[in-house]
């Protein structure tokens, strides 16, 4: 191929887009990271916490663009996140006029996934229809933003060596997963990004008062993610709260011990809202809360560990 017909290549892809208009599926698809992006734990179940049933919402009418005359989702937001300092005030209101797809305040209202539409003065979650309308258990409308630190080390036996898988022949890694007190499934140690705070900040913090919970060797914690961590992940997540108005997104970033000497030596212990810490090898048999399994497999390709 000659450079003229390379430089032509783009504007060739142009055409066939503009002749073959992509589907809504594969809209979404290019809008998240393959693999990572599911909608099934926010769909025709009970709302948590609650005996509000969503409306039925089948893999086609997903999609805003499909359309769909018979969605009629109750409105549910749950009564004890009224008045919460980390809560929004109701929508429609007088007073509360949210800056919608911007640092509104020290509120981050902005989508991973661009511009997202806002209906009757709500936002629309990016992704598609729920079931459910109003913010659930959720404090923001619109996104509501958290942050996941990924903590690893390779597995060893007793004399140090590091374990590898018999079949697949690559090495076995673990990570730090908390029991979560609210669906009791097994999580990445993440938590919810304060107003105004930065990622950075929430991954450590987090980490620190769900696995750790206590301040010994502060020092080396902070040195450890202070090395910095890799981003595997940013983006919406398939979390069992979202609705059609709120919906959690995240940051996820692998913090990995190579050597075993720092964080793969501390004793874990379970706090405020885990109600279990432990190492655990991970596989493709890993069950986590939400997609965080599908984030975790993320840190297995890059680290080329066995799944
Ligand atoms: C958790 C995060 C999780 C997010 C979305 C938050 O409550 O702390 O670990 O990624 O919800 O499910």
């Amino acid at each position: 191929m000659t450079s003229f017909e390379f430089a032509l290549l783009p504007l060739l892809y142009l055409l066939l887009i503009l002749k073959n208009p992509p589907t809504s599926a594969q809209m979404m698809s290019s809008l998240v990271k393959p693999g990572i992006f599911r909608h099934l734990m926010c769909r025709n179940n009970m709302y948590p916490r609650s005996s509000v049933l969503r409306y039925p919402v089948s893999d086609e009418q997903v999609f805003w663009s499909e359309p769909f005359p018979d969605y009629c989702p109750p409105a549910y937001t749950a009564p004890h996140i009224g008045g919460q300092v980390w809560a929004d005030p109701p929508l429609p209101s007088d007073t509360f006029r949210p800056q919608w797809n911007q640092l509104d305040g020290q509120v981050n209202r902005e989508s991973f996934h661009g511009a997202y539409n806002v209906q009757n003065g709500l936002p629309l979650n990016p992704i598609g229809r729920t079931g459910l309308t109003g913010r659930g258990s959720l404090g923001r409308w619109g996104p509501n933003h958290a942050a996941d630190p990924i903590v690893t080390r390779w597995k060893r036996d007793g004399q140090g060596a590091i374990l590898a898988n018999l079949t697949t022949g690559k090495n076995i890694i673990q990570m730090v997963a908390i029991q979560r007190s609210d669906n009791k499934l097994w999580a990445i140690p993440g938590g919810m990004v304060d107003p105004g705070e930065n990622v950075s900040v929430t991954l450590k913090r987090e980490f620190t008062e769900e696995a750790l919970n206590f301040t010994d060797k502060a020092n080396m914690v902070e040195r450890f993610f202070q090395a910095g961590g890799v981003q595997v992940y940013q983006g919406y997540v398939d979390d069992f709260r979202n609705t059609d108005n709120a919906w959690m997104e995240t940051t996820a970033l692998n913090f990995h011990d190579e050597d075993g000497s720092q964080v793969g030596q501390l004793e874990l212990m379970a706090g405020d809202d885990a109600t279990n810490v432990r190492w655990t090898d991970v596989d493709s048999n890993l069950k986590l809360h939400a997609n965080h399994a599908d984030i975790v497999r993320e840190v297995v390709i890059r680290r080329n560990a066995h799944w």
